[in-house]
């Protein structure tokens, strides 16, 4: 290595090194991106450089020459070479100009991240990554049928929305969201689910993990005792976990989530998160006497519930127990929906029904987070449902669904007879397959992934030891021939 007296100019003349030309370009350019080299500073001339650096006084011309194509520095004549008064486009590019010399770890240094930042760089979170999809979808979890999603009505909607798009759709809007698909939300939570609400009290966000993201924010202290089912949705244990509550599991029998349970583990909590009308994932209905009590419970201790109703739609057989909000006289419970289960995951959309006293901080938090979600795919989605598109789509994949659900459970009480136990459930998108006993459902999973079967292990959503084991198998965006030959390819993997 040799150094010139102008600062900052190193050459390496290893021969596997990278040219010396190169090097002395990439040097100016860092010294003069770095702001060491001024503007208007005048560069040594090639020869006393060539001198000083001990290489030839070629490869210093090639450099500057390239510094000069490049728009670095400039010729004047008689005077010398200068580094430019204006900026080359080039600077705009820093990081390409310096890619041979960078050493950036892969994995962030230690001291670089904050605590809740280690915390989302552990393993755990990535369990909400999906894997790139393959073509076969089965039993791919939480995916509803999107090949018979009416595609032709919402392109006819998206391009009359964006022939002439009112400017209130251009530039921003209300962080709470656009108040037509507020008030056409409002009214189909009040007849489907029997929500009590209105437009006010609704509040679009980017799908239930941001809904669940902004509760934390709003309602959880660091430290504060959160009650998660278990097992759990790890979309939402995992966010409580980020916001520095202390989570506890609590058990889910019968009747759903055990409130004796929790009483027994934490004297109180802050905030519960629960998915009355389909637990995920073993997919219980919580029992009104349950709901009742925890509502109860809520407003003596002062906490809040949240409640997740995710698929709540997809019910095939029974009366639908209306939403825990619906019973809640006492604003303790925040509703969340998605249309990641009846549109598409991909569209990020979903509502939050916030009590009328937190709706001002939960706007507010929406705010700062992300501003709002695009307000051109929320009047699409205002004018699907406002003109029935959505209810008529909603009954099509609900009595689909059932047929595939039926399909799933008479090729699996043929083919896995002994190897797993699936019995029809009343709701929801997924079934629990039940492992004999004291078989590992991780090593299952993994089995079945070898024969192209997704199916997720239940213990990778619970936090205690499962009395057994269990497959989690989603049918929804299958069809029966994918179902029948899922079911083979997992008999072969089982047996
Ligand atoms: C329990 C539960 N809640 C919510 C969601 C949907 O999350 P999002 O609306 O963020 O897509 C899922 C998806 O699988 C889920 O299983």
């Amino acid at each position: 290595m040799k150094m010139t007296d102008i600062p900052f100019i190193m050459v390496d003349d290893n021969p596997c090194a990278v040219p010396l030309y190169r090097q002395i370009y990439e040097a100016v350019c860092r010294s003069i991106l770095s702001g060491e080299f001024n503007r208007g500073m005048q560069l040594p001339a090639t020869r006393q450089l060539a001198k000083e650096l001990g290489v030839s006084r070629m490869t210093v011309v090639n450099a500057y020459d390239q510094l000069l194509a490049e728009g670095y520095i400039e010729g004047r004549t008689g005077a010398g070479t200068f580094v430019a008064s204006t900026l080359p486009d080039a600077m705009l590019r820093v990081e390409e100009v310096h890619s041979s010399h960078r050493q950036e770890p892969d994995q962030p240094r230690n001291h670089t991240l904050s605590r809740r930042g280690k915390w989302l760089a552990s393993t755990s979170v990535k369990t909400l990554r999906v894997q790139a999809d393959s073509d076969n979808y089965a039993f791919q979890n939480g995916m509803p049928a999107v090949d018979e999603f009416p595609f032709r009505v919402w392109s006819q909607i998206a391009s009359r929305r964006l022939r002439n798009p009112p400017r209130e759709l251009l530039g921003y809007g209300d962080p709470a969201g656009y108040l037509p698909l507020r008030a056409g939300l409002a009214a189909h939570l009040k007849s489907a689910r029997a929500v009590r609400c209105d437009a006010s009290q609704v509040i679009i966000v980017a799908g239930s993990q941001q809904a669940l993201d902004l509760t934390a924010r709003v309602l959880l202290d660091p430290d504060d005792v959160a009650w998660v089912e278990d097992p759990c949705y790890p979309g939402a244990h995992n966010t409580l976990l980020s916001a520095g509550a202390q989570v506890i599991s609590v058990s889910v029998d019968k009747e759903g989530f055990d409130l004796a349970d929790a009483l027994k583990r934490s004297r109180n909590a802050r905030l519960v998160y629960v998915t009355p009308s389909h637990q995920f994932p073993l997919g219980v209905t919580m029992s009104l006497s349950r709901r009742l009590a925890l509502l109860e419970w809520a407003k003596r201790s002062g906490a809040f519930v949240i409640e997740d109703d995710y698929n709540s739609e997809y019910r095939y057989a029974g009366r639908p127990l209306a939403s825990l909000q619906g019973l809640d006289k006492d604003g303790r419970v925040i509703y969340v929906g998605t249309f990641s289960k009846t549109i598409f995951p991909s569209l990020r959309l979903g509502c939050h029904v916030v009590p009328k006293d937190l709706t001002d901080a939960f706007i507010a938090a929406r705010a700062l987070v992300d501003r709002h979600s695009p307000l051109l795919d929320q009047a699409i989605l205002a004018d699907f449902i406002n003109e029935g598109h959505f209810a008529r789509h909603i009954r099509r994949m609900r009595s689909l669904y059932a047929e595939r659900q039926q399909v799933l459970v008479e090729a699996a009480q043929r083919d896995l007879k002994g190897l797993l136990e699936v019995a029809p459930a009343e709701a929801g998108m997924h079934l629990v397959g039940w492992l004999p006993k004291k078989t590992s459902d991780k090593a299952a999973s993994e089995k079945a992934a070898r024969y192209g079967v997704e199916a997720a292990p239940l213990s990778a959503y619970s936090t205690n030891p499962l009395p057994r084991g269990g497959l989690v198998l989603g049918y929804t965006a299958v069809n029966a021939k994918q179902i029948r030959d899922g079911v083979r390819r997992l008999a072969q993997a089982l047996s």
